[in-house]
């Protein structure tokens, strides 16, 4: 089979009708920036990016020099083409609007330009995560409330993984597709299309450190889980937490398994860990796309209406059967508390 490249991809989608000529200019932007972030993240300390900048970003964290970097390299790559009203960010506080002199595009575009950032200093997995929505009609200045829609309307949604390999996973809402850099030739190339996460799986991921601050449910779930073949689900199950989400998720994406991020009694004010716009929508419709399901435990992550740009949730990802199941167990400890 003759190896098909993101452009020759996203060429085909836009023949089916899946896609406009300026969402695919926005995909094949976004995946350029990644290029250049993954070469920064490839640097490391021979770069000068390890490190803190020391400065917070909006929720108050500490950025790290790659959040920065790779923040910086989003916006530039996204900012002459055309292809955008306006971008969102988890390191501003405000969405950024097209700088003056530039055409304007139909789009909006939110990203976490480097999820997992806790983890470059150790040489683990990080990746950058992205979303893609339709500026309302009308809106020549795109602020923050522009953005509020739920993550049904996402008309793209994707992520990138700088791993061993550097691998885009993408979806227009026509199934998952995954593209590996082939670093020689500097293009994404397919590498799974039509991505499937089976129903059933032994394999979950969760902060088991937060398990003394978990809801009463999630308790039961992990606990049956960790009971195995002794316990009410009859065998034994493995757990594995990389607290990077893009690599917990691509793992999910590749063998199966169930991501939790609940809510817990330290984050309970906050609403959650992780933020909806551009970590749990993404991810989200990403999973649903391959046959997972994504929930927070009371509903399905994307039929939330949002109320914030950087507003957090719980959330659950991955094999359906174990993401329906502790749902399940939420919503019942829910009716029972009447
Ligand atoms: P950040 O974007 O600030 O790097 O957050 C990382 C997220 C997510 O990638 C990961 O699943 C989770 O935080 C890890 O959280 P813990 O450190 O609490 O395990």
């Amino acid at each position: 089979m003759k190896p098909v490249s993101l452009i020759q991809f996203l060429i085909e989608e836009r023949r089916a009708g899946h896609i406009n000529a300026e969402l695919s200019l926005l995909i094949e932007v976004v995946a350029r920036a990644c290029k250049r972030i993954a070469v920064a993240t490839g640097k490391g300390a021979l770069g000068g990016v390890l490190g803190a900048a020391g400065t917070d970003n909006i929720q108050g964290e500490a950025q790290k020099k790659l959040d920065v970097i790779s923040n910086e390299i989003l916006l530039e790559a996204n900012a002459w083409g055309g292809h955008l009203a306006a971008c969102a960010s988890e390191e501003m506080e405000d969405p950024q609007p097209i700088p003056d002199g530039y055409p304007r595009g139909q789009h909006l575009l939110l990203f976490d330009p480097l999820d997992g950032s806790s983890n470059i200093d150790v040489n683990i997995s990080v990746g950058t995560i992205f979303s893609v929505l339709r500026c309302p009609d009308g809106v020549t200045e795109p602020v923050a409330e522009h953005f509020l829609q739920p993550g049904t309307t996402q008309l793209a949604a994707g992520y990138v993984v700088y791993g061993p390999s550097t691998l885009l996973v993408l979806t227009f809402g026509h199934g998952t597709h995954e593209f590996t850099l082939d670093r020689e030739i500097g293009s994404f190339i397919l590498s799974r299309r039509d991505i499937r996460i089976p129903a059933a799986t032994g394999e979950f991921a969760i902060n088991m450190s937060n398990q003394r601050h978990w809801e009463a449910p999630m308790q039961r779930y992990i606990g049956e889980l960790l009971a195995g073949g002794d316990g009410p689900r009859g065998r034994d199950f493995n757990m594995r937490w990389v607290a990077s989400m893009v690599a917990d998720v691509h793992r999910i994406v590749t063998r199966g398994g169930v991501f939790f991020y609940p809510l817990d009694a330290k984050i309970r004010s906050k609403g959650g860990k992780l933020r909806l716009m551009y970590e749990a929508n993404p991810m989200a419709f990403i999973v649903e796309q391959a046959g997972g399901a994504a929930s927070t435990g009371r509903e399905r992550i994307m039929e939330l209406q949002p109320t914030g740009l950087h507003q957090r949730v719980p959330v659950f990802l991955g094999s359906k059967d174990e993401v329906e199941l502790a749902t399940h167990y939420h919503v019942e400890a829910d009716g029972a508390q009447g």
